[in-house]
């Protein structure tokens, strides 16, 4: 399997602010990649230069055999691309502003015709084609958009945030067309989202990002296992039991398991498969006279990677009201 992209120390700076600090990723034809990272990570500044809507400082990248520095045309013929804003025009309809992005790309007649309506059916949004966008939903309107950045048949596609600010319900809905396009239509997909669900449900491999620095990559799991361990947290009853002993021989459950007991009679045990290890953890506390009264576990998460990698947690407010403010808020902006 070739590379869809690669990058070269990509790197962009605002002024003195490093938006994106040398990045070298390569991502392979026919995977969705994710860059996973908080607000103001620099996802949509690598999106827009990969893209070649902005220019790097430093560094450079090839994009479907092309080099973004070089090339930017045919790269654009290329490459679809839905923006983390809404771009779509509200007053016209669905097929209208499908038709407008055609039109761009120049495509015209019954061609294009075809592919609008095929395109509009591949995202159930036949019969909505002579409603103006303004009547559709948040879902709708994002299933419209992605349906516009397929039009010229891209090799790669870049979807930024592709669900922000979407209620749950509509965000599976969302992810479902994303694996299709994926599946049938054989086609690299980048995007990029704050939301660890997200990146964890659709992409084969991620990297997080911050700051504009890689901080990790691999496949879900592998970053899981990576730094991220299950957590079982175990109460005990206070005063009973030889709580030393019990903890002693909890930490040599797993080789790299460690335990805290914080506060008095709250343990903590970090593992690699907490469901195998919690039959031992009883077996544990019969043997020292411990008496559980309540134990609960957790397994790894990105964000757990996250944190354990910053000491901070990537926001996961999943279709928040902050988000859907944010995107109405740029959108209106742009609108002006
Ligand atoms: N045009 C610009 N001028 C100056 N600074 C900018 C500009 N665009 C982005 N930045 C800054 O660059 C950094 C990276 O921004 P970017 O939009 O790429 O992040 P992001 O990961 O997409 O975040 P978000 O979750 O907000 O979309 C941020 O600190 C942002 O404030
Ligand atoms: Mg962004």
């Amino acid at each position: 399997m070739g590379s869809a992209i690669i990058t070269n120390n990509l790197t962009k700076k605002y002024g003195e602010l490093l938006a994106v600090d040398h990045i070298n990723l390569e991502i392979k034809s026919g995977e969705i990649f994710g860059l996973l990272g908080p607000n103001g990570a620099g996802k949509t500044t690598t999106i827009h230069m990969l893209a070649t809507i902005l220019k790097p400082t430093e560094g450079t990248a090839i994009v479907a055999g092309y080099d973004i520095r070089k090339n930017p045309k045919e790269i654009r013929k290329k490459i679809g691309i839905v923006f983390q804003d809404m771009t779509i025009d509200r007053n016209l309809t669905g097929y209208e502003n499908m038709w407008i992005n055609g039109r761009l790309y120049g495509l015209s007649g019954k061609a294009l015709e075809e592919s609008i309506l095929e395109l509009l059916d591949y995202v159930e949004l036949k019969d909505w084609k002579d409603v103006e966008v303004k009547k559709y939903s948040g879902g709708m309107i994002r299933r419209l958009e992605i349906a516009r950045s397929l039009l010229h048949h891209p090799e790669i596609l870049f979807l930024d945030e592709p669900t922000i600010g979407l209620d749950p319900q509509t965000r599976a809905h969302v992810w479902d067309y994303i694996i299709r396009i994926k599946k049938e239509k054989g086609m690299t997909i980048l995007l990029t989202t704050h939301y660890m669900d997200e990146a964890e449900k659709l992409c084969d491999r991620i990297a997080i990002i911050d700051h504009g620095k890689i901080i990790a990559l691999g496949t879900p799991d592998e970053l899981k296992t990576m730094v991220g361990q299950d957590i079982i947290y175990v109460r005990i009853q206070s005063q009973n039991g030889r709580v030393s002993g019990f903890i002693e021989k909890l930490k040599s459950i797993n080789s790299n398991s460690s335990v805290n007991l914080n506060p008095p009679n709250l343990i903590s045990i970090s593992v690699k498969n907490a469901p195998n290890v919690i039959p031992t953890v009883f077996e544990i506390a019969d043997e020292e006279g411990i008496k559980i009264i309540e134990l609960k576990y957790s397994r790894a998460s990105l964000d757990d990677v996250f944190l354990k990698l910053t000491g901070r947690r990537i926001r996961d407010e999943s279709g928040s009201w902050t988000d859907f403010v944010r995107t109405r808020m740029r959108a209106r902006f742009r609108r002006r």
